[in-house]
């Protein structure tokens, strides 16, 4: 009785929509400030619920079910945390009065790729060339119009699934098949880009405060493989002229969406110094999880501060520094340990995370080193294994 009175009385109720790694981080800083933390996933035991107050395991793909879920909890504020989630139940919640973070409009357009891309055309963004193609023969159409080397993904995924590069027809046709098999969701869409042979690639971090006041972290280098994220840096060596460029359009795209919170904003930067718009997420971004270590307030602590409608304090880096995932290896299922930490820490800089996820898939991220600079979290990361146990 108490605890429900304290609970009504003082704590902000956030629904947090995906629990992984990121989710994992924002709900600790989110409980640190004092709020109640309800976690959504498909999945039993999902990093984030690890930590949580409450937690709901189903599809949030499902219309009703999702509904029925925020009625239930009648949250203060909705947050989510990965891309596939129905939302139009967002749009319709946002309209009768719940707050949806950072706005329904910005989580509805950065579902799909396509959305977004348009959108950012519409602002005269700088992009790579792209089209869309709903069958194998429009790919192959569609591709030739491109270029010579084109990127393939389905309109709706996540960690480079179902996304792959193609030179020939064959190739195209590999393609088109990868993608429909890794896209989540129902539409049978894929974007095919321009293949951009950039010099390097950033993530801006962009704080849009309710206010309407855009604000940056510096900028973050990181590098991919598979499309998916391997390790990061902050700051990223970039000119002041490169910042800029992207400190526009990134400002840009934040106002345009709307809301509060912090954006993971990527840029493609080419060997003349342009910045290339490549995608957005309104939330904490994997490779910012750097920021954990090098400033004052990570981006969690900033999100958790920006959705409650907090003064932002002033953020400031502490010192540089680097992450680098945790994989589990290409064929892995199942149980598993994790070997080598004792090793790892004999760097004296070295800090790390484990996420906690209950089971191995191929080239699952299981955790993250931090490190001062990139050559020791490499050399940290390699002392670690994830095994599997049968
Ligand atoms: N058009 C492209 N040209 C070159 N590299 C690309 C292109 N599109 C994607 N990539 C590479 O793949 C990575 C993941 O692609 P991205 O569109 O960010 O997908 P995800 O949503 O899975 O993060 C990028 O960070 C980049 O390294
Ligand atoms: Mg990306």
């Amino acid at each position: 009785m108490f605890f429900k009175t304290l609970k009504r009385n003082l704590m902000k109720k956030i629904l947090l929509l995906g629990s992984g790694e990121l989710g994992k981080e924002l709900t600790i800083s989110l409980k640190r400030i004092g709020c109640y933390v309800i976690t959504c996933d498909a999945y039993k035991n999902a990093p984030a619920m690890q930590v949580s107050d409450e937690s709901e395991i189903f599809n949030m793909l499902d219309k009703n079910k999702l509904t029925k879920i925020i009625e239930n909890h009648k949250p203060d504020f909705i947050v989510p945390e990965v891309e596939a989630i129905e939302t139009q139940v967002l749009l319709d919640a946002e309209t009768n009065g719940y707050n949806v973070i950072p706005s329904a409009k910005a989580v509805n357009l950065t579902m799909n790729r396509d959305r977004i891309r348009d959108r950012a055309k519409s602002l005269g963004l700088q992009t790579a060339s792209f089209a869309y193609a709903e069958t194998e023969q429009e790919l192959i159409s569609e591709a030739k119009k491109i270029g010579t080397k084109v990127a393939v993904k389905p309109v709706m995924s996540s960690s480079g699934k179902g996304q792959s590069y193609a030179n020939t027809k064959d190739e195209l046709k590999a393609s088109w098949k990868f993608a429909i098999e890794g896209m989540r969701g129902n539409r049978k869409r894929v974007i095919v880009e321009e293949f951009i042979d950039f010099d390097y690639e950033i993530t801006l971090l962009t704080i849009l405060e309710k206010s309407g006041k855009v604000s940056f972290c510096q900028p973050i280098g990181h590098f991919q493989e598979r499309g998916d994220y391997q390790y990061s840096w902050q700051p990223a060596d970039c000119s002041n002229d490169v910042i800029a460029q992207a400190q526009v359009a990134a400002s840009k795209m934040v106002k345009d969406l709307g809301g509060s919170g912090i954006f993971g904003v990527e840029f493609f930067v080419d060997k003349k110094g342009k910045v290339i718009f490549s995608e957005l997420s309104p939330r904490p971004h994997d490779t910012g999880m750097v920021t954990m270590y090098t400033q004052n307030f990570s981006q969690f602590d900033i999100h958790a501060r920006v959705l409650l409608g907090l003064p932002l304090p002033e953020i400031k880096m502490n010192r540089p520094g680097a992450s680098h995932v945790i994989l589990a290896e290409k064929n892995a299922t199942g149980n598993y340990s994790i070997e080598g930490i004792e090793k790892a820490l004999e760097d004296k800089s070295v800090d790390f995370r484990i996420f906690g996820k209950p089971s191995l898939k191929s080239y699952r991220r299981m955790g993250i080193i931090l490190a001062e600079t990139l050559d020791k979290a490499k050399i940290a990361a390699r002392k670690i294994s994830v095994l599997s146990k049968t």
